[in-house]
């Protein structure tokens, strides 16, 4: 089955063509970044005109670079929730329009399903994104990678596991692909979540964010360090040349599996205040310009060892609460971060391209939802729900 996914839930125009919800024939993300690099955040009203733009010019190119013409596509798949209104209307109603037109079963799905099942993904060499030099037609081939076998070599390469540390993981199942019940960390920009999966599309929310989202606190954090938007790329580059030791931040104190980033942030804040000697009534937009390149570095470096660990302590409670759990799988922007990675060794992680938003990913969710039973939705009616929860 191919399916044609399409992601315009925040600042990427994204469409892909998936073969089973597993094999990528091509992957077309057009980033934003470039744009709100420039105000530091994402202006959503921009951000929709923007997807209006490459919208056409990015799903062609994913046809293109699949060598795949609308008579092969299968079912037309869209991200429908949550997400920037103006976002998702453009990719909603671009889906809409092309099911009515080229008479596809259309599918709705939701965006953190989405980055779960980012997870069953292959590895897919993506080709060059540039869409200056887009070919029209359906003509040229893709070049998609020997996928199965990375996996394989990925799984075998995995670090041997610290037995004090990692105790709970060394009880999980070893496979190329995640085993039920499974418990999913989602951590995105909008979204700090544990999720658990007794099978495919079975999604019960276990822990959840009171009030900021990780990513959204490595984005925080970075604006304070005058660090440039997106926050946790940036972050982790800083704390390569950081002591992730030199500033002690704490762990904030909440009950079960749920999270809390924004005391986290204010901490971060309140210590840079206090490493330059102002009061916390100075500036926040001031503050970087006060500090000292290996400052920026060490609290790049020791926040970014805290946000892990925050997140590291919960999913091993998980893992505690939840015997029976067979696989981790770590989901969303904030999955490709490398120290997150090693600090969870035996987890599954997207392959790191397939971190962010994508299109592979909505396809691939809307493969197994198909499998798990559900049924196209209405092109004449199909809504958008920018704040729905997963299990809604
Ligand atoms: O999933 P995503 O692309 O969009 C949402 O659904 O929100 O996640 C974006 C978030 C941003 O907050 C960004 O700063 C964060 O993911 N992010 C990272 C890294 N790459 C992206 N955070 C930490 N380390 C990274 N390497
Ligand atoms: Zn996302």
């Amino acid at each position: 089955m191919l399916i044609l996914g399409i992601e315009t839930s925040c600042d990427e125009t994204a469409a892909a063509v998936v073969r089973d919800g597993r094999e990528i024939l091509s992957s077309v993300v057009v980033s934003q970044i470039d744009i709100f690099a420039e105000y530091g955040g994402v202006i959503p009203e921009v951000a929709a005109r923007s997807h209006l733009e490459a919208m056409m010019p990015v799903v062609n190119k994913a046809l293109s670079d699949a060598s795949v013409s609308w008579d092969e596509i299968d079912a037309i798949a869209v991200t429908h929730a949550p997400g920037l209104l103006g976002s998702l209307l453009i990719g909603t109603l671009t889906a809409r329009t092309l099911a009515i037109l080229h008479d596809k079963p259309l599918y709705a799905v939701h965006h953190l399903k989405s980055h779960v099942y980012a997870n069953w993904l292959n590895s897919f060499e993506s080709k060059d994104t540039s869409l200056r030099n887009a070919p029209s037609g359906p003509s040229s081939r893709a070049s998609v990678a020997p996928c199965l076998a990375r996996r394989q070599t990925c799984s075998s390469e995995k670090r041997p596991l610290d037995s004090k540390q990692n105790n709970q993981f060394s009880m999980l199942q070893k496979s190329q692909i995640p085993a039920f019940p499974l418990l999913a960390l989602v951590v995105s920009g909008g979204h700090t979540q544990i999720l658990y999966m007794r099978g495919h599309n079975q999604f019960e929310i276990v822990g959840t964010t009171h009030d900021d989202a990780v990513g959204e606190c490595f984005d925080k954090v970075a604006k304070i360090l005058g660090l440039p938007y997106p926050g946790g790329p940036s972050i982790a580059k800083a704390a390569k040349g950081g002591n992730p030791d030199k500033y002690r931040l704490p762990h904030p104190k909440v009950e079960g599996l749920d999270f809390s980033f924004s005391g986290l942030k204010t901490a971060v804040l309140r210590a840079v205040q206090k490493e330059v000697g102002v009061p916390i009534s100075y500036p926040s937009h001031k503050l970087a310009g006060l500090l000292s390149e290996q400052q920026v570095h060490d609290f790049a470096a020791s926040f970014q060892k805290t946000a892990v660990e925050i997140l590291t302590e919960k999913i091993n409670f998980a893992l505690d609460m939840y015997p029976k759990v067979k696989s981790v799988a770590v989901a969303g922007g904030v999955s490709a971060n490398q120290s997150l990675r090693k600090a969870l060794p035996d987890a599954f992680f997207p392959v790191p391209s397939l971190s962010g938003d994508n299109g592979a990913m909505v396809a691939a969710a809307c493969f197994f939802e198909i499998l798990s039973g559900v049924k196209p939705t209405n092109p004449y009616t199909l809504n958008i729900y920018p704040r729905i929860a997963i299990d809604k």
